[in-house]
Parts: C-alpha cells; sequence; structure tokens
C-alpha cells in the first residue's frame, strides 16, 4: 500500500513538473495532494485518539506510515478510545472537562457535534473551501455548529443486513424484505444447522447492549415499522405508538429465541464474533464487518451478501445514519499540525484507500463511482441509495442534550428486551422523561 501511495505521489509530482497549467488546479483532488500541507516546518508530535473496532486501528495506522513519509517532522501518538461510543464520549468529556493539551485530534461521532462543539476548533478557519465542499452537504451542515465546522467527516456508516448466501440456498429461502419473514427464515435455518449438529448456531445476531449501538438497532425496527423517529427534527416525541411497541414487543421475543440470550449485552464486535465464525444466519451490522468477513481468514468468506434491513412491510426498510469525523481540541497545543493532520486523513486519496482495505464509506459522493473501490465493495455501487437515506438519530434538535435522550431511549428499550418492562409501560414512560427534557408531545 505504501507502494501504491509513493506511485501516486510521483505521479503528481511529474504531472506538477511536466505541466505547469496542473499547478493551480486548486478543484481536483490531486491538486489537493501535489504538496500536502503539514502544518508547520517544526519538529512537533500530535496525539489522535481514534477507534480500534475491528481492524480500525490497523487501517489507522497504515495511514499514519503515509503520514510520515509526507510530512515526517510531524510525529503522531495514536490513542485507542473503547470501542462503545458512550464510553467514549464519556472519556472525550473527561478530557474536554479539563481543558486538557494531551490530545489534539479526536475522532467523534455523528452525533456529538452538538455535544463537544464548545471545545472543537473551527475548521472553516483553516481549510480550504473545496476541501470542505468535497463532502456530502448534509454531513458538513450535521457537523456545523453556529456556522462553525468543528468535524471534518472521515467516514459514514448505516445499518446493513448481512446474510449467508450459502444457508439461503439450502433451506430454499429469499432474503427477507419484513422483519417477520426474517425472524421465520432466522427460526428454519437455526433449527435446520442445529439438527445437523451445530449446538452454538444462531439465527440472528444484532446489538442489544445497553448503549448507543442499540439506540441505531431500534431506531431501525422502530422508523421501518412507520413508529417515527424518537424526536423529530422540530422536537416531537415519537416513541409512544402502536407501531413501535409493537416492533419492539416482537424484537424482544427474538432475545433467546432466534438471537442469543447474550445479545442483550452485544455490541458490534461481538455480533460479528459470532457471525464470522460461521454461527449466525443473519447479522445487523455496520459496513466495516464486510472486508473483515470477505478476508482469507474469515469462516464466511465468498459465503454471504449484504442488503438493505427488513420493515414492518416491504420497501419500509430505514438504516440508521452513523459514520465518524474527525475534530481538532481548542485546547491543543498544536492547532495547525493537528487540522493538518485530520486533514490528510480524511483526504480523497486517503479514503480511497479506506474504502478498499477497510470497507469504510467515503463521505466524499465521487467516491462510489471509483471502480477500484466498487471492486473491493460492490455493495457501494448498490446499496448507495441506503447511504443516502439513511435516518438521522434526533442529534441535531436534541443538540447538547442528545446523550441524555439516548441514553432514556436504550435504557427503555433494552428493559424491554430484557424482559423487565412491556413495550408500552416502557413507551409511555420514556415518553414523559422526553417531555421532562423540554420536548414535546405528539397531537392525539
Ligand atoms: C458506529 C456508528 C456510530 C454509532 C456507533 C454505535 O460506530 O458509526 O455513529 O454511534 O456505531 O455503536
Amino acid at each position: 500500500m505504501l507502494k501504491r501511495f509513493a506511485l501516486l505521489t510521483l505521479a503528481i509530482v511529474l504531472a506538477v513538473a511536466l505541466l505547469p497549467q496542473l499547478a493551480d488546479n486548486s478543484s481536483t483532488a490531486v491538486a489537493q495532494d501535489e504538496e500536502v500541507w503539514c502544518g508547520t516546518d517544526e519538529e512537533v508530535t500530535v496525539t489522535l485518539i481514534a477507534g480500534s473496532v475491528g481492524q480500525e486501528g490497523e487501517i489507522a495506522r497504515q495511514q499514519l506510515d503515509r503520514w510520515a513519509e509526507v510530512c515526517p517532522n510531524v510525529s503522531v501518538d495514536l490513542v485507542a478510545r473503547p470501542d462503545s461510543a458512550t464510553e467514549t464520549l464519556g472519556q472525550y468529556q473527561q478530557f474536554f472537562e479539563a481543558e486538557s493539551s494531551e490530545i489534539d485530534v479526536y475522532q467523534i461521532d455523528v452525533i456529538w457535534p452538538g455535544i463537544l462543539a464548545e471545545h472543537l476548533v473551527d475548521l472553516n478557519e483553516y481549510l480550504d473551501e473545496e476541501v470542505v465542499e468535497a463532502h456530502f452537504p448534509a454531513i458538513i451542515q450535521n457537523n456545523t455548529v453556529d456556522g462553525r465546522l468543528v468535524g471534518i467527516p472521515w467516514f459514514t456508516d448505516a445499518g446493513l443486513l448481512y446474510y449467508r448466501t450459502d444457508l439461503l440456498e439450502k433451506y430454499e429461502l429469499d432474503p427477507p424484505e419484513t422483519w417477520t419473514e426474517l425472524e421465520e427464515a432466522a427460526r428454519t435455518i437455526q433449527e435446520g444447522e442445529r439438527a445437523e449438529g451445530n449446538e452454538d448456531f444462531w439465527g440472528f445476531v444484532w446489538q442489544g447492549n445497553a448503549y448507543e449501538g442499540l439506540t441505531c438497532d431500534a431506531l431501525e425496527w422502530q422508523f421501518s415499522s412507520g413508529g417515527g423517529e424518537i424526536i423529530t427534527p422540530d422536537g416531537v416525541i415519537e416513541v409512544n405508538n402502536p407501531e413501535t411497541i409493537a416492533i419492539f414487543e416482537q424484537a424482544s421475543g427474538w432475545v433467546g429465541d432466534i438471537s442469543p440470550e447474550g445479545v442483550t449485552t452485544f455490541m458490534e464486535e461481538d455480533a460479528r464474533g459470532v457471525w464470522q465464525a460461521g454461527n449466525a444466519a443473519f447479522m445487523r451490522n455496520w459496513p466495516y464487518a464486510y472486508s473483515l468477513g470477505q478476508a482469507e481468514d474469515s469462516a464466511i468468506a465468498g459465503l454471504f451478501d449484504v442488503k438493505e434491513l427488513p420493515g414492518a412491510e416491504p420497501g419500509m426498510s430505514a438504516a440508521t445514519l452513523g459514520g465518524w469525523q474527525l475534530a481538532v481540541s481548542r485546547y491543543s497545543e498544536n492547532v495547525e499540525p493537528a487540522v493538518a493532520l485530520a486533514a490528510f486523513l480524511a483526504s480523497p486519496e486517503e479514503q480511497k484507500m479506506r474504502a478498499i482495505d477497510g470497507s469504510y464509506n467515503p463521505t466524499i459522493a465521487d467516491l462510489y463511482e471509483d471502480e477500484d473501490i466498487l471492486e473491493a465493495a460492490p455493495f457501494f455501487g448498490s446499496l448507495y441509495d441506503v447511504f443516502i437515506n439513511a435516518v438521522p438519530r434526533p442529534s441535531t434538535v436534541a443538540a447538547e442534550q442528545y446523550n441524555d435522550v439516548s441514553q432514556l431511549y436504550y435504557t427503555a428499550v433494552h428493559s424491554i428486551l430484557t424482559g423487565e418492562a412491556d413495550a408500552q409501560t416502557a413507551m409511555e414512560d420514556l415518553e414523559l422523561q422526553l417531555a421532562d427534557l423540554g420536548f414535546e408531545f405528539p397531537e392525539e
């Protein structure tokens, strides 16, 4: 990979030397790479805190090797954030409360700009407009708080249904379009595989722990059943309705039936562990699991595909919008090299490598037509609409209250999944709790 990058850099250097007119063409991806901006000529060290879910850490390290080639004076220390988004936010808030300069660049979740904006640098002050405008406008808008751009998009995410093509064929089943079809197919395959001796086999694995990931899964169930979006962009509460109550009851029935009892403690990597060992027919997960599942050491390489998640009726599918940005701390003592590093890591060339090596969704529309990317991850093309239409969590309307909203929501859903509460009571209580935070009751 280093070699590919070196070749690219060489080609660019040659192009610039041979065709001087290219030098002022600043609107192309290539132009950005003509001279990577390092932010300083001095020797400095910046610290980046980023994820290590799946191969995330390894891919970031490869990116940092490429950075070291172009900006050897800016060394980077990579610190791993916790796998749980919820725990990560708690940790970041401690750094920010202390106005700590320890971390310069933070990988922040798509739902956090409103919560963290006051601690982050306005990237508009440092980045060229072309660099910013290359990204999906909706994500730039999401990351802009009071006119300040607080994060440069690194990758986007949307929930997908992973399914075993070999097992659907074996049991003569079609990929499910509805939650009930999924439930039935999962049960058929689970019974069949267990009867053949695989006692560890499960129908459907997903993220059921009480954390941000459950907010994502549950919003998909709810929205794809016509139950609304937790809180509308206008601040109206949408949880206590028959569609939402019905799908949450249905999901609670999966626990211990088609999904392991322990699914209520699962995060992304727990689900992937069962799935990638060949012990599940279906999995709900983000795109990163694709590349890992197709790798040589995977038990299911070549035996699965991805599609949009089911809905209450065919065509009602919904995917929660996820994704991560790179942000620079206001308390950093090296703001310029920190911004330069963030811009490099999120550049088109780097997003391309991440898409090919790790199936991380680019945040730049053009890359969805890139042949090398489509060869490595064909679903970036076939499921483009899913990514474009992914349903956001109510983080813009809730702003700094978003984490409270999400915590109330996933706690309520978790209590239904574990059987502590029935869905109707849990949703009535949740509605009152969200109203206490200042959101409006829906009209009767
Ligand atoms: C993924 C998504 C992120 C979400 C998290 C929940 O990392 O990209 O937006 O909050 O999963 O577990």
